[in-house]
């Protein structure tokens, strides 16, 4: 369905004159080679701390940027090179849903209007037509239809992620990337829309590609996870095996089976990658497993079990 193949993203940051230390000019590998592929019907999550390439990961996969290297594949076609109109037709089948409904839903329009734009950009129906496609969505998502009339900073932040996802729902997608859809709402109205997000995604027989940096969110909701650790896949598996049997020193930590030696600070939100080189493993100073092949050469992911795959030179 989607396909990730080696992705790099590559930010260079700049040194900060009035950054507290100094910090010469440095490169942040925010994707760092990363490869996946997405399956029809599948809710594939992706996990990982603040900072660890998740967003930047989506907005390549919605080529809303175009990454440093590396090939994106959706149904076979080559989303990195589409022209214009390919783009606009790929837009309406592979569909975002953001943390912050907040910011993506236009605080001067009504949720009606908020609704029909993406029907108008893409022509479909007239104006009847799309008013009953549009009760309908609010049906789907729990809305009555009187929400219509309302503007987004009349609702809350669960009707207002509610709206979020009919508006990306009304295009008929194939494929919904929701990067961080229940951070910043309530732990029992981020159960809910979770719930009814998964309930939309098998009504409507989408593949999911859910990010959180939440794991009982991820591991609850999904049939395969990736755990990604600055800008690397370092465990890729099905939800048993996640859950069961975890490899990687990064995934047991954060099951809470394993500790985690003190890293490095972050300084002015950036990760500290002057004392790391090219080649050694990203967690190195976090593990407590590392050995002397982890300062010369990060391991590969490496199939441990079927399907389960770790990257992981303690492991492999
Ligand atoms: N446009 C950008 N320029 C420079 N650095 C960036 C940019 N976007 C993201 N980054 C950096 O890339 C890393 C990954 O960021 P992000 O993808 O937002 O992580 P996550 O979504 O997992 O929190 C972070 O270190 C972040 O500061
Ligand atoms: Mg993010």
């Amino acid at each position: 369905m989607l396909e990730v193949h080696d992705l790099y993203q590559h930010f260079v940051v700049r040194h900060n004159p009035f950054a507290r230390f100094h910090h010469p000019d440095h490169v942040v590998k925010a994707v760092d080679g990363v490869s996946f592929t997405v399956t029809p019907g599948e809710v594939f999550g992706i996990i990982g701390e603040s900072g660890s390439g998740k967003s930047t990961l989506a907005k390549a996969m919605l080529r809303l940027s175009l990454p440093t290297s590396g090939n994106i594949y959706y149904r076979g076609r080559d989303v990195l090179s589409m022209d214009t109109s390919e783009i606009k037709q790929y837009r309406r089948e592979v569909q975002p849903i953001f943390q912050d409904a907040d910011s993506t839903l236009d605080p001067r329009q009504h949720v009606g209007a908020i609704l029909e734009e993406p029907l108008l950009i893409h022509r479909i129906g007239d104006r009847a037509e799309r008013w009953r496609r549009i009760n309908a969505m609010l049906g789907q998502v729990n809305l009555s239809a009187s929400f219509m009339q309302r503007h987004p900073s009349e609702l809350s932040g669960g009707q207002r992620q509610r709206v979020a996802m009919a508006r990306s729902l009304l295009l008929n997608p194939r494929v919904l990337i929701a990067d961080e859809p229940t951070s910043g709402l309530d732990p029992l109205v981020s159960t809910q829309v979770l719930a009814l997000l998964l309930r939309l995604k098998q009504e409507h027989g989408l593949s999911l590609i859910l990010i959180s940096h939440d794991l009982a969110t991820v591991a609850y909701a999904s049939d395969r996870i990736a755990v990604m650790y600055r800008g690397r896949i370092m465990e890729l598996a099905g939800g048993d095996d996640f859950s069961e049997r975890a490899a990687h020193p990064y995934t047991r930590f954060l099951l809470g089976v394993e500790r985690r030696l003190p890293d490095f600070p972050m300084l002015e939100g950036v990760h500290e990658h002057i004392h790391q080189t090219q080649e050694q493993c990203s967690y190195i100073h976090s593990c407590p497993h590392h050995q002397r092949r982890c300062h010369h050469a990060s391991a590969s992911l490496q199939e441990i079990s079927p399907g389960h795959f770790v990257s992981c030179h303690a492991v492999s």
